[in-house]
């Protein structure tokens, strides 16, 4: 989630459901696919993938740390507590919290917990509503587990919690406050005995915000739909926004994906065809920055939209670089990046756009990974295809490359060239007939089996709708309030097929019923709106939930706790509950050590209200964690997880 008011979240109730006689049938079917293609990744196995063009993940494998077969820790219970709790034997500690100073030297005000942090504070201060988080070790290059850099998204704001009067007195200053409390933090931190700290002052801390000045690559560079006034050559763009899941490369840079932008942008006069289909509107869900910025008002600026909905490449490493939007990987609401390599080399990036009845996208690069040559890499997401993907109904599926000129994707359709093309990534998808599915979010591949991919599909209380796509074996329950998370197997286990065979990893939903439209298909521990997914070094895969504030006191969810974190062995159908969250919040954002040791998560939006802005008379309405303080606001935090032994992770 990530905006202040929940349109985009809301869910019906279960009851709402109509029939879906083909669902039984349909259950069967991928749970016989599933043995078989569990087979082909054993048969598959890393034997394709060679060991210097492995990613750091892949490298810690090898050098440190087997498979997991199993999980060595007892799932805990479900929570409406206000805290974290973590599974005997861990220790869990809130770490960079919304407010705290990112460590610029000379520059490290503290937090006011009444809100009146000023503007250019805030820009030297851990952003709001943290969000996908990458590790990168100490120094460049290493696979350190005890100092290491820590590249964080803060998504969206609360002007309600950000401003101590909230949105009264409304001005400039308030909208650059927010735009500062956006975007990307670089935090340098260190294990000094048992204890994790972050390093302040660091040459290499850092704030990204919407103000930050970015170049562009790929097709839509210098294409007039990107050109501005401000920006005659349409080649930079001030910030990124929105930041919701992320990617890192093999060449320890870190991706920050652009998702719900258009929320920010207003327009008055009627949408055009573009505007329309990626959501811009009248309205702007109270973030109220057109109002006293020109440039988010659409009608002013028409070109500023296209300027976002990208992913942005960051060099952690260099304080100075200057981050890159690149286009070569489509425009649309970009929930993360999850960065692989063919057998031979070439990157591959898998990318879900999250809203009902998107799309899942891969990007391969033409050019190939050499690990000894990190600059020649630093243009590897330049240039390359981008696929979208289609889900047959018979297990199969094709990538279906979006290159102008191809059939529907020619001039007299509206892409006069791959720039328009990428511009308008979403209508291009529409035109070669891609799957439309339930909200995919993040996505992650199996670091023991490069071809081996998983997708979160959050919920879609829309699908089977009158009007709305019908259930497809992909997307087989009608108002989909569970979720699910898809599972494919690239051919020949390569990430840079053009085909795949999928199944269902597991049907988010409720273990205590045998209604089969709410039913989990899991054994363990029970969740649903699974969103943020990532694997271990181990090849454990960890998912996070994101049951939305207005959904998560509703009948669907009744007993079902507080947001939470699980773990599975992938091919056991056991999960286990490792984490549940304080009130209010979802748990997003994951980043292990690469000796698996140390956990990194954030909180995102603890006592978050419902359906509307936290009210700035009471902040702590619905949650006070992590200061525990009724006079304090409740904030978006960094938690650090290690054993209480110094074990490994989930062992
Ligand atoms: Fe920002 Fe789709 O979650
Ligand atoms: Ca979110
Ligand atoms: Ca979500
Ligand atoms: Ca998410």
């Amino acid at each position: 989630m990530s905006r202040p008011l929940f349109k985009q979240e809301h869910s019906s109730e279960i009851s709402n459901q109509s029939d879906n006689p083909a669902f039984s049938s349909v259950v069967s079917a991928f749970l016989s696919r599933r043995r078989f293609l569990q087979m082909g990744v054993v048969a598959g196995t890393a034997a394709a993938f060679p060991a210097l063009l492995r990613s750091p993940a892949a490298l810690a494998v090898d050098n440190a740390i087997a498979r997991a077969t199993s999980l060595g820790f007892t799932s805990i219970a479900v929570s409406t507590e206000d805290t974290v709790r973590v599974p005997e034997g861990y220790i869990a500690r809130p770490f960079y919290r919304w407010g705290d100073a990112v460590g610029l030297a000379g520059n490290m005000p503290e937090f006011n917990k009444d809100g009146s942090n000023t503007t250019d504070e805030q820009a030297a201060q851990a952003g709001m509503h943290h969000d996908g988080m990458a590790w990168f070790s100490l120094p460049a290059g290493s696979e350190s587990a005890q100092h290491g850099l820590l590249a964080m998204n803060h998504e969206y704001i609360d002007n309600g919690l950000l401003f101590k009067d909230g949105a009264a007195n409304w001005n400039l200053d308030k909208v650059r406050k927010g735009q500062n409390a956006m975007g990307i933090s670089v935090i340098e931190v260190k294990k000094q005995g048992d204890s994790w700290t972050i390093v302040r002052p660091s040459n290499y801390a850092r704030r990204i915000t919407v103000n930050t000045p970015m170049g562009v690559t790929g097709p839509a560079r210098h294409h007039d739909l990107l050109k501005t006034a401000a920006d005659p050559q349409g080649e930079t763009i001030l910030g990124t926004m929105q930041n919701c899941a992320n990617g890192h490369t093999p060449w320890g840079t870190y991706l920050t994906c652009e998702e719900n932008w258009s929320d920010i942008f207003v327009k008055k006069a009627a949408p055009n065809a573009l505007e329309k289909r990626y959501g811009i509107s009248d309205s702007d869900d109270s973030y109220r920055w057109n109002e006293a910025d020109p440039r988010f008002s659409v009608d002013a600026t028409p070109n500023e939209p296209n300027r976002f909905g990208w992913v942005v490449e960051i060099d952690p490493y260099d304080p100075d670089s200057t981050p890159r939007k690149h286009t070569s990987l489509g425009r649309f609401k970009h929930e993360g990046a999850a960065i692989t390599l063919a057998s031979d080399g070439r990157v591959v990036a898998y990318m879900g756009d999250d809203q009902k009845f998107e799309y899942i996208y891969k990007f391969v690069s033409e050019g190939k990974y050499d690990p000894a040559n990190r600059a020649a890499a630093m243009d590897l997401l330049a240039t390359g295809t981008l696929f979208v993907a289609k889900f047959n109904d018979d297990g199969s599926g094709q990538w279906l490359p979006l290159v102008q000129g191809q059939p529907g994707l020619e001039a007299s359709n509206g892409f006069a060239s791959q720039g328009e093309l990428l511009v308008k990534t979403r209508q291009a998808a529409d035109a070669v007939g891609a799957t439309k599915m339930d909200r995919p979010e993040w996505i992650a591949v199996d670091p023991h089996s490069a071809g081996s991919v998983y997708c979160t599909l959050t919920n879609n209380s829309d699908r089977g709708k009158e009007g709305k796509a019908a259930v497809d074996a992909a997307n087989p329950r009608a108002n989909n309030v569970y979720g699910h998370i898809m599972h494919w197997v690239e051919k020949g286990n390569n990430p840079a097929a053009d085909a795949f065979n999928w199944d269902i990893l597991v049907l988010g939903g409720r273990t205590d019923t045998d209604d089969e439209k709410a039913k989990g298909s899991m054994k363990g521990a029970e969740f649903g709106s699974a969103d943020g997914l990532s694997f271990d070094p181990r090849g454990v895969l960890w998912i996070q939930t994101d049951v939305s504030s207005g959904t998560i006191n509703k009948k669907a969810y009744e007993g079902m706790g507080n947001n939470q974190m699980l773990a599975t062995v992938p091919g056991s159908n056991e999960y286990r509950r490792f984490l549940t969250g304080p009130r209010g919040c979802e748990i997003t954002g994951i980043a292990f050590t690469p000796d698996n040791r140390t956990l990194f998560i954030n909180i995102q939006h603890p006592g978050e209200p419902g359906d509307d802005i936290s009210d700035p008379a009471n902040p702590t309405a619905v949650s006070t964690w992590p200061d525990g303080d009724k006079n304090s606001r409740p904030r978006s935090s960094t938690v650090v997880i290690v054993k209480a032994d110094g074990g490994v992770i989930g062992s």
